[in-house]
């Protein structure tokens, strides 16, 4: 195991603190299995973004976004929570107010036990509707192809409850995560395993570091502004969490 900087000055501030934000991405579930986006691995570099997670695309095409959406569902459903999802939870069970926002949609942190999550951009195991109406519902089914695309009772096509690349997120969603930040100065922050291309995740990044909160970026290929970091774990999730929690 290498060293870890500033392990004992993290633990000391998660010992204290009151309020923690944690931000995630698709390098959180890495380690269960689950490819990340960008990358030499990742889904974009072998698939369009614009075909399989667009309007347009869904539009042009729903039986192949379906099929994209239902192949993964698959994936993830034979995948299980690691250490990182793991010390996510227990973080949580230890600190009096805590937020934790992801972009996955894979729901691996709840399996892992964490309660207090935002899907920010929803969740693989939801379905709406895509002309807008009705709610999102719950579903878990893995289909055969020849069942896609999924549609309601009256035809009408159903679409996975996430967001698409040109759509707005989920107003309740953003609401949720920017009412715990403005509600008083969060102590500690972590960014776990995003490349932090949307400006609202560095936005969500930089409102604790102005409030003084000690920001701890986690991933192999650090990518938030350095100015927005004050400890940068260039290590994998699931190898450094666990030591934050080892009582010394
Ligand atoms: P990306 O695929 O853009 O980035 C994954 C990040 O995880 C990279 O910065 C990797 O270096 C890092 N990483 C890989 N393995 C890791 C590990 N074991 N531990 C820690 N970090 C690791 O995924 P996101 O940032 O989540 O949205 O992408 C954001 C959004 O873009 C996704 O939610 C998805 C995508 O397009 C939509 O589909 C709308």
């Amino acid at each position: 195991m290498t060293a870890i900087d500033h392990l004992d000055e993290v633990r000391a501030r998660l010992a204290r603190a009151r309020k923690v934000f944690i931000l995630t991405g698709a390098g959180v579930s890495a380690e269960s299995g689950i490819p990340t986006f960008r990358g030499p691995e990742g889904y974009w570099k072998k698939h369009p973004p614009e075909q399989l997670a667009s309007p347009e695309g869904f539009a042009r095409d729903p039986k192949l976004v379906w099929e994209w959406y239902n192949y993964r569902r698959r994936l993830i459903a034979g995948c299980e929570p690691n250490a990182a999802h793991r010390a996510v939870a227990e973080i949580e069970r230890r600190i009096a107010q805590f937020l934790l926002c992801t972009q996955n949609v894979d729901g691996l942190h709840q399996r892992a036990g964490s309660r207090n999550v935002v899907e920010i951009h929803g969740s693989i195991w939801r379905v709406r509707r895509a002309d807008g109406t009705g709610p999102s519902v719950e579903n878990r089914t893995i289909f055969e192809d020849t069942e896609l695309p999924l549609r309601a009772a009256d035809g009408a096509l159903l679409r996975p409850d996430v967001v698409w690349f040109g759509e707005t997120l989920p107003a309740e969603a953003f609401a949720r995560v920017d009412a715990f930040l403005a509600t008083g100065p969060v102590d500690l922050a972590f960014v776990i395993g995003t490349s932090a291309v949307f400006p609202y995740i560095i936005r969500w990044a930089a409102i604790p570091k102005h409030q003084g909160a000690m920001v701890v970026e986690l991933n192999p290929s650090p990518s938030l502004p350095a100015e927005l970091v004050t400890i940068c774990w260039p290590h994998k999730a699931g190898d450094i969490l666990p030591c934050l929690l080892e009582r010394e």
